[in-house]
């Protein structure tokens, strides 16, 4: 296990540029299962978690060849629908589940691991997929499915607009017989960038006026030439380190409308940006923060990976800030954590006045007050997932003195070379 050592406190500027989004080649990568024709990916990122994924797809049976950032992926038959295991574990295995079923009928894939937050269930993907003529059983470390007579539309509500469900019944409905219609369904950038995919390759997919998602099952899908688009939450990670080091970053494809609700936060709380033809330029321009109340939601809302590099600005901010978490039932351990390099924060189960979620009295850890003003310090943290690692970063390069962050590989799931780009903005961190 990987470490950073870290020396905090210099000012970081130039320019980074983004990678394409984790949260949308992962999922691309499995909708060239439903082909057996050649699919190019281009602005492919090579990270932990697209590694996993690939491993799972050659287990599938897909040549898989990566040249400069483009991934070329085929799977000309299916060898194998069951993957009994993987060399490491994240979210991506369930969603393989409706490929596979759309071509043989049936499917087995290792149960989830990925980040540690919270509990995170999967019950509106089983009952998405079986509304759709899958019989699914959850054993011990596998999801085993069928669909004796083929997959066929079903109109499927989900209670929460869940970004893996709504993933899973799209890449399910493509190819089964008749028409599918999710209701309340998740909406995210990384999302509709599967779906232009999927309709380059020949799918039949509308978007609805009410969160609903229309999709009109065909007969085959034909192969694809697609960019991945950049990732946004590494976006964030940048603007807020620019921001947090006092310094001035050019995030280079940074696009504006993946990122407005953020924008506007960096309004509120005195920071600046400048939209540029080449991306955004994040800077703080010697103000004082403003503290802020910020509630995570479904897109377009505040997303939740951006909660955790913001809290470092709302820590600089003279006053008490509030965050509402929504989406996850406990992601706030990272807060706990930056206890050890002089945080002032509490964290609570009751909603915010007026505010009420879906874990109203449900004892869930999911409002953080922060009380900002207090410069952090060096310290020892231990990395607990991917969004937790790079605000362990940004911290221990925001903080006077050094600092040491173990457990790195998690950084390494969703950040390509993170250590090599950030010595290029003059950040002190060595890999040991
Ligand atoms: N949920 C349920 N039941 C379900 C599914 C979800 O109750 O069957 C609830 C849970 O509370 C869960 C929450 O919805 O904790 C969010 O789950 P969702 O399905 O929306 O998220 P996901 O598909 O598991 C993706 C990203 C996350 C990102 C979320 C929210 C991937 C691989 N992961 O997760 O990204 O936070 O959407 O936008 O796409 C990350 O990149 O570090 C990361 C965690």
């Amino acid at each position: 296990m990987g470490k950073f050592i870290i020396k905090g406190g210099k000012p970081l500027t130039g320019e980074i540029e983004l990678m394409g989004a984790k949260n949308a080649a992962t999922k691309m990568m499995l909708a060239s299962l439903l082909t057996d024709k050649p699919c190019h990916l281009d602005n492919f990122p090579s990270i932990g978690d697209t590694e996993i994924t690939a491993e799972l797809c050659r287990e599938i049976g897909s040549n898989l060849e990566v040249k400069g950032k483009t991934l070329k992926i085929q799977t000309p038959e299916v060898k194998s629908n069951k993957v009994l295991q993987l060399s490491r574990r994240n979210r991506i295995p369930i969603l393989a589940l409706g490929p596979l079923l759309a071509r043989t009928g049936e499917a087995e894939v290792p149960i989830l691991g990925g980040d540690r937050i919270g509990p995170r269930p999967v019950e509106l993907h089983i009952k998405g997929l079986t509304a759709m003529g899958a019989e699914i059983e959850i054993g011990e470390t596998n999801y085993r499915a069928r669909a004796p007579h083929g997959l066929h539309g079903a109109d499927i509500t989900l209670d929460f607009p869940s970004v893996g469900a709504t993933e899973n019944i799209i890449l399910a409905a493509v190819l089964a017989s008749g028409q599918t219609v999710i209701r309340n369904a998740a909406l995210e950038p990384e999302l509709m960038g599967i779906v232009k995919m999927l309709q380059k390759m020949g799918a039949i997919i509308e978007l609805g006026a009410h969160r609903d998602i229309h999709v009109e099952g065909v007969a085959r899908l034909r192969g694809v030439r697609h960019k991945i688009l950049p990732d946004r939450n590494e976006a964030v990670s940048y603007a807020c380190l620019a921001i947090a080091t006092g310094g001035k970053v050019l995030v280079k494809d940074a696009i504006q409308d993946h990122l407005i609700t953020f924008l506007n936060t960096v309004r509120r709380l005195k920071a600046e940006y400048e939209v540029v033809r080449e991306g955004i330029i994040f800077s703080r321009n010697g103000n004082k923060l403003q503290p802020l109340m910020i509630e995570t939601a479904p897109h377009p809302g505040f997303m939740t990976d951006w909660q955790q590099p913001l809290s470092l600005l709302l820590m600089q901010a003279e006053g008490e800030s509030l965050i509402h978490e929504t989406i996850y039932e406990d992601r706030f351990g990272y807060l706990k954590d930056l206890r050890n390099l002089g945080a002032d924060v509490e964290i609570g189960t009751e909603c915010p006045p007026g505010r009420e979620c879906r874990f109203l009295g449900k004892e869930r850890e999911h409002v953080a007050k922060i009380k900002g003003g207090k410069p952090l310090y060096g310290g020892k943290l231990a990395v607990r997932d991917l969004r937790a690692g790079i605000v362990a970063v940004i911290a221990a390069l925001t903080a006077g003195g050094e600092s040491e962050i173990e457990g790195i590989d998690e950084i390494d799931r969703g950040y390509e070379n993170i250590d090599e780009r950030l010595r290029k903005l003059g950040a002190d961190i060595v890999r040991a």
